[in-house]
């Protein structure tokens, strides 16, 4: 049996459960002193004056940096708050740095600071925007993009519906928050960042101080958690830096979980408007869905939630829009199916208050619906099998036993509900390089500067390796997280599994050559003479094919060869796949219980199978399934950034206040995926499976909690006073 695609446990697993594995607050450097933030208490305005006087007088500070005496940075990015002006945008914007030998008198140091500021009116509220909004665009992605014609649609619609949905501000919190430690040797800078980015680290590292890339070097051996936050290099990055270049030492900077609500990014707010027509037998006659969401003062980030609409079903009149309106927030970023996981919710449950409106099963209406092609431009999938999802998550769920009648199902005193969605996301690919070495201590070192998350990369890679080796997994070692591997990209969108691992493939394959040449070189070896090809490698030793009793473990050939590694470098680019179209899809089905007289929702059950191409590990990517639609319950019941109307400032930024479930809010999941390879992807035939689990997810508890009550919630999350207006 292929090791790839067995569920073999992390292997780094051990490491990370006896404390072993180090986040980049935990590398232990001499001699490094210690930062602090100073956040920002306005929304708007700019910093007047910041009094130090008292605070440089405690013993062990080492360094303070305002506004006013923050070192200048030659190419700073306006995007970021690196102390070189005094304005403000935003609630808990970095506006100075403490440095001291140890944290608490960093801490004593910055509650001493003196600030006065001049305030400025602030935009808080999105809807207050639309006058002054405009059109946004997601990376290649045209933010409006429409075909057909479809007020014509509409009106040529039996039924329509047309509401508005709306989602909340959410914040990523990862487990371990964003942590940096900066050193500087000369003009060469070493960083180690909790990040899903080193590349693009040292890239921007490099631009904001002048200096070449190859000066600066990023080091991430795991990340704990990133979803997206992680993604951009913010500012407290470039401000460690900077501190470390001031007080001539290493300096370790950890934001403060109430640091992780602002300045590093968060999911924007939506005010999703669909209208749906369809003709008396279901068929769709036009899909209209029309966005606003914020961005900040600083720069521009798009939450593209009209975009999956774009590729969901098949109708001929579809118009899709995005507008954006700037707030006194820090910017927004990526978060776990960016613009998927909002835009899904406000498409599926605007199918399934159609399918209502037709009397129709919301599965039956997905069906007739359903598309082979791309509906924007026409071009074939390089594979879709969302049938297959459909019909064998309806047959796990049980969706046949479902009585579609609003609050007809109940257990005991509980009202029950089951509801269901179409999941998706883009499946992405981009260049790059992995390095595969035979060492003659026996272990197969296997390097990219790609990135752990808590995803399974060390694991995927390592099976991938041992597969084009035939290495037993034990002997390979995985090694990521540095900018002095082949570069890999961005860990996000779900592609690192189709990026990364056909370079490994393709760099163990070549290894795996070079060490064959040396063996067919070398007369005391049972394959001398012999072509590469009548060779082969298994457990370690190499043989001839036809002979595979008179075997040699490479080591043996190492030694006899000047003991010298034997490596290749692979660097692999996506094949420009023009004429096709390339996205995962999956279907979920979600069961609710709701107490009607305390508004207090359950979700005993999903189910949801996925068509997303090869699984590499099965374990991993069921935890990564698994992972998405605990979001996905989350973004339906819990996730909700309260910002303060009258100062702006988040009124629950910390885990206690910011709900995410915690496991006695989630019941049992069943995750599966049709076993598929898409090979017109990747020569794995791996789609990336990191984020499809949120998409759909949301909906499908939405519409299970509509189809317990009758009633109709529009805005996430649906707590329960919002079950229980209306005297119910
Ligand atoms: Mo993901 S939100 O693209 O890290």
């Amino acid at each position: 049996m292929s090791v790839i695609g067995a569920p073999l446990p992390r292997v780094d697993g051990k490491l990370k459960v006896t404390g072993r594995a180090k986040y980049s607050a935990e590398v232990a450097i001499s001699k490094v002193a210690y930062a602090v933030l100073v956040p920002s208490t306005i929304a708007s305005g700019r910093v007047l004056s910041m009094d130090s006087h008292q605070a440089e007088k405690l013993p062990g500070v080492l360094a303070i940096m305002t506004p006013a005496t923050g070192p200048r940075v030659p190419k700073p990015e306006s995007r970021l708050s690196l102390l070189q002006n005094n304005r403000v945008h935003y609630q808990n914007q970095p506006i100075g740095v403490v440095i001291a030998e140890d944290l608490n008198t960093a801490w004593h140091a910055a509650s001493l600071l003196r600030i006065r500021y001049e305030t400025a009116p602030a935009r808080l509220d999105l809807k207050s925007g639309f006058p002054a909004a405009y059109p946004g665009h997601h990376n290649e992605d045209p933010g409006d993009a429409s075909w057909g014609n479809v007020e014509a649609g509409l009106a040529q619609a039996d039924v329509k519906i047309d509401q508005l949905y709306t989602t909340p501000i959410q914040h990523h919190s990862p487990m371990e928050p964003h942590a940096v430690i900066a050193q500087w040797e000369g003009s060469h800078l070493t960083v180690y960042a909790s990040t899903q980015n080193i590349t693009g680290h040292q890239k921007s590292l490099s631009a904001a101080f002048g200096i070449p890339a190859s000066n600066v070097r990023v080091l991430c051996e795991f990340a704990g958690g990133g979803f997206g936050c992680k993604g951009q290099m913010w500012s407290h990055v470039v401000l460690a830096a900077m501190a470390a270049k001031k007080v001539n030492r290493p300096v370790k900077l950890v934001l403060e979980r109430p640091q992780m609500f602002g300045p590093v990014g968060a999911r924007p707010q939506t005010y999703q408007r669909i209208a749906l027509g369809a003709k008396k037998d279901g068929k769709l006659t036009a899909i209209r869905h029309h966005v606003y969401t914020n961005t900040s003062f600083l720069e521009d980030y798009l939450e593209s939630s009209a975009v999956p609409t774009r590729r969901m079903y098949a109708c001929r009149n579809v118009s899709t829009q995005h507008r954006l309106v700037q707030l006194n927030l820090g910017t927004p970023t990526y978060m776990r199916a960016p613009g998927v996981a909002t835009g899904t919710y406000a498409l599926e449950v605007a199918m399934d208050e159609l399918a209502y409106a037709l009397d129709m099963d919301p599965l039956q209406l997905r069906l007739l619906n359903y598309t082979d092609v791309d509906p924007e431009n026409g071009k074939a999938f390089t594979e879709k099998i969302l049938r297959q999802c459909y019909a064998r998550g309806a047959e796990r769920f049980g969706w046949s036993r479902r009585r579609g009648e609003p609050g007809s199902m109940r257990a005991g005193s509980l009202l029950v509900g089951w509801g269901m969605a179409t999941e998706t996301y883009p499946a992405k690919r981009l260049p790059a390089g992995a390095v595969v070495r035979f060492q003659p201590d026996g272990r197969v070192v296997v390097a990219s500067g790609t990135h752990e998350l808590g995803t399974g990369t060390y694991t995927i890679m390592t099976q991938v390796a041992a597969d084009a080796l035939g290495i037993p997994p034990q002997m390979i070692a995985v090694e990521i997280g540095d900018t002095h591997f082949p570069e890999a990209p961005i860990s996000a969108g779900s592609m690192t599994a189709a990026s990364v691992m056909p370079a490994v493939q393709s760099a163990a394959l070549k290894a795996r050559l070079e060490l064959f040449k040396l063996a067919i070189d070398d007369e005391d070896s049972p394959v001398y003479r012999l072509r590469a090809d009548e060779v082969d490698l298994q457990d370690g030793k190499i043989f001839r094919k036809a002979s595979p009793g008179r075997a040699e473990s490479y080591t043996d050939l190492l030694a006899r060869n000047s003991g010298r590694p034997i490596e290749a470098v692979a660097r692999i680019e996506p094949v420009e796949q023009e004429q096709f179209s390339s996205h995962s899809f999956g279907a979920v089905f979600a069961e609710v219980t709701v107490d009607r007289e305390l508004g207090i929702v359950r979700v005993p059950r999903v189910v949801a199978v996925y068509d997303v191409g090869k699984l590499l590990n099965e374990k991993t990517a069921k935890s990564q399934f698994i992972g998405g639609i605990v979001w996905g319950i989350s973004l339906a019941l819990h996730e909700n950034t309260y910002v303060d109307p009258e100062t702006g400032r988040i009124a629950n930024a910390n885990l206690a206040e910011y709900h995410v479930p915690v496991n006695a809010d989630i019941g049992d999941i069943d995750v599966s995926a049709i076993d598929a390879s898409d090979l017109k992807v990747d020569s794995l035939g791996a789609r990336g499976i990191g984020e499809i689990g949120i998409t759909g997810t949301g909906a499908a508890v939405a519409n299970a909690i509509y189809h317990a009550t009758g009633k109709r919630v529009r805005d996430l999350p649906i707590t329960p006073d919002k079950l229980l207006i209306d005297g119910e």
